[in-house]
């Protein structure tokens, strides 16, 4: 068998269309206009394509995009300061802080410091209790862009066999919650799991979320299960010429299209999904800060 192969672009494409319409509903019926800031502290490159790709797509769905570029050397006490004035900012509704940060600024104070109501990220204690108690607000961009992607493959989850590998908090923790949500039996798999391939072979959902590249080979999967690969990886690629690299996931992605009924590419699978997810919490904290409903199309 050769697995479907999930476009995650198409997906995300759409998904954004939709984010659109809600925005431009949101502008013509309440006179709101979704504002998202985002923060970058020094120049790391792949954090400032990121970034400039986060920039693009808000604007084209509609929404105000405020952009914030510190120093490397900017002071812990600096981005708190800037933190505080977008908490108080009318006209921005989502905030994000790219990381990692320097390492003389502390993380979790930046987390703690974001008010949860424009927690795009979903990263601050608050929204991590919400996503476990099933209460409205911002989703974890990644874990929301699986659930997706999951959901439209397979209609209902329930009572599937769940295997996350990986127990971030970024990914792992929160695509569990998810998962259990929507009524899957979930394990959660990590680096210190013993047999690791024979946890795998009992998923009917495969989330590959580790940091490895090509860790999961295609013997692990359960024929017809579909498979999510969060992994990013950039590795040398010999055969493209000398010193240049590729992108791969964390599940090999050759052998694992033999057995699985479906999986995501790497890249074009979940990447697309996260930024879009992004725009989606945008359009949802927006809302919930004037006291709507927000689109159920766009969350768990
Ligand atoms: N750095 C890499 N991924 C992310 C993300 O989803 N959110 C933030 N804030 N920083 C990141």
């Amino acid at each position: 068998m050769t697995a479907k192969i999930i476009d995650g672009k198409a997906f995300a494409e759409n998904l954004r269309g939709r984010i659109a319409g809600h925005v431009a509903r949101l502008k013509s019926e309440h006179g709101i206009t979704p504002g998202l800031a985002v923060v970058i502290v020094g120049h790391d490159p792949a954090s400032q394509v990121y970034v400039s790709s986060k920039a693009k797509q808000t604007v084209e769905v509609g929404m105000a995009s405020f952009k914030y570029e510190l120093p490397e050397d900017v002071t812990e006490a600096e981005l708190l300061a800037l933190i505080e004035r977008l908490n108080a900012d009318k006209q921005v509704h989502g905030i994000l802080v790219q990381m990692p940060v320097p390492k003389q600024i502390d993380p979790n104070k930046v987390i703690e410091a974001i008010d949860p109501a424009k927690d795009v990220d979903s990263f601050t204690p608050a929204n991590v209790g919400k996503v476990q108690i099933g209460l409205p607000g911002p989703v974890s961009c990644t874990p929301l862009g699986c659930l997706m992607l999951l959901r439209d493959q397979l209609g209902s989850l329930e009572g599937k066999n769940a295997v996350i590998i990986g127990r971030s908090n970024l990914v792992g923790k929160p695509m569990m919650q998810l998962l259990l949500r929507d009524n899957c039996t979930v394990t959660v798999a990590h680096s210190r799991t013993r047999n690791l391939a024979e946890v795998v072979r009992q998923a009917d959902i495969v989330v590959a979320a580790v940091g490895r590249p090509e860790m999961i080979k295609g013997d692990w999967i359960k024929p017809g299960a579909v498979v999510i690969d969060v992994g990013i990886n950039r590795v040398p690629a010999p055969e493209k010429g000398e010193g240049k690299t590729k992108l791969v996931g964390d599940v090999e992605f050759s052998s694992a299209i033999e057995t699985a009924g479906a999986i995501t590419p790497v890249p074009g699978g979940v990447g697309p999904m996260t930024i879009a997810c992004l725009l989606a919490n945008t359009v949802t904290t927006a809302s919930l800060i004037h006291g709507l409903v927000p689109p159920s199309d766009l969350t768990a």
